[in-house]
């Protein structure tokens, strides 16, 4: 009997969650705290839950990977640029698909902020998996989640972890162009610039260095690390700390004047896999940006041993990069019936 009446009481609520998700699909019930969601992280998720769209869109994952297949099976890159998308979106007003929105009559577009433009792309990724959502679940599946899922599945079909990813992100209806010029670190930034930004969004040194290794995958143009290879500090000379060989190599792709559209891997070992030859090309001079540089050599905290850790575990770098994503992932979410969720990414409804 007893036991009787706890299932019977589990149906009832399960029941009741699927009846109000449904009519209110924006009304978390808070259970990113407790159990599973924020659990990883062990940082509250603010009402976001994995099993958001459980009952009014169970197709949403299907959707999203198999659209990240086929696009990444064209062009492998991608990946690294939907992970990026993600990270230059949360960095903004929170993780609320702000960087999708174009320009129009009430919008400025965070597209040609100093970072990302002629920088951020999969735009039309983004687009394609939106419209088969539309198809299958009108309105219901918002843009930020979609930069969530897509960082998420692009990590793993690169060859990197996967995490329970936390749902329910609702749109913005604004865009901030100011923000995402200051608060998106550039690639020639210290170290303190970079724990400092970083804090600004609840992240700490630890996130910062495992998030980092999203260079693991991707490309970066001449024009942010060309400074690295002529003028360091102001006096015409190369950063003492890149590796000779690595060094020359990056100078034929990256001219003294000229060049700063071609590209170079952030991890030239292996750019399309996502694994921690990152942290140990840093180790070996051989790190792309400044800003890689600096974890190992900047002298401030903790770094120079996480980034050690990480070059030698690759195991513990995947599980602190899936922890320290949930975080990002976390930040300042419109839930509830702030903001909306829009039916094309690139405009407000
Ligand atoms: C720590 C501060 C960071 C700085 C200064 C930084 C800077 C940059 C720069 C300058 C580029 C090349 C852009 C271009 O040439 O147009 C880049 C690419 C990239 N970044 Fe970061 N980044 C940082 C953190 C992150 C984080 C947290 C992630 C994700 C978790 C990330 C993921 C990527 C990826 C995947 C690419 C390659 C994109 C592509 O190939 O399209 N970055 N980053």
């Amino acid at each position: 009997m007893a036991y009787l009446k706890v299932a019977l009481g589990f149906l009832v609520t399960a029941f009741l969650s699927a009846t109000v998700s449904l009519a209110h699909p924006g009304l978390g019930f808070g259970w990113g705290g407790v159990g599973a969601p924020g659990g990883q992280s062990g940082a509250p998720s603010y009402g976001l839950f994995p099993q958001f769209y459980q009952f009014s869109c169970p197709q949403a994952e299907d959707i999203v990977i198999s659209v990240l297949e086929m696009a990444i099976a064209k062009e492998p890159r991608m990946a690294a640029s939907l992970l990026r998308l993600h990270f230059h979106d949360c960095f903004v007003q929170g993780c609320d698909a702000s960087i999708l929105l174009d320009n129009s009559a009430t919008i400025v577009s965070e597209k040609n902020s100093l970072p990302n433009r002629n920088s951020v792309r999969g735009f039309e990724v983004i687009d394609e998996i939106k419209a088969k959502l539309e198809e299958a679940c009108p309105q219901t599946v918002s843009c930020a989640d979609i930069l969530a899922m897509a960082a998420r599945g692009s990590t793993v079909l690169s060859g990197g972890p996967s995490w329970e990813l936390p749902l329910g992100r609702r749109d913005s209806k604004t865009a901030s162009l100011s923000t995402s010029n200051n608060n998106i670190p550039p690639p020639n930034s210290t170290l303190q610039n970079l724990i400092t930004l970083f804090q600004r969004q609840g992240l700490d040194e630890v996130d910062l260095v495992a998030l980092s290794g999203g260079h693991t995958i991707g490309v970066a143009r001449c024009a942010t690390f060309k400074q690295r290879l002529y003028n360091q500090n102001g006096n015409n000379l190369p950063d003492q700390t890149l590796e000779r060989t690595y060094y020359y190599g990056l100078k034929s792709v990256c001219p003294k004047s000229g060049g700063d559209n071609n590209i170079s891997p952030l991890d030239f070992g292996s750019p399309v896999k996502f694994d921690n030859l990152y942290f140990k090309l840093i180790l070996w001079g051989k790190g792309l940006l400044n800003s890689d540089e600096v974890l190992l050599t900047g002298n401030v905290g903790n770094t120079m041993e996480l980034v050690k850790a990480y070059a030698k575990d690759e195991n513990l770098f995947f599980k602190q990069f899936a922890k320290s994503m949930i975080k990002m992932g976390n930040i300042s979410p419109l839930t509830a019936f702030n903001g909306e969720v829009r039916k094309n990414c690139r405009l407000v409804n």
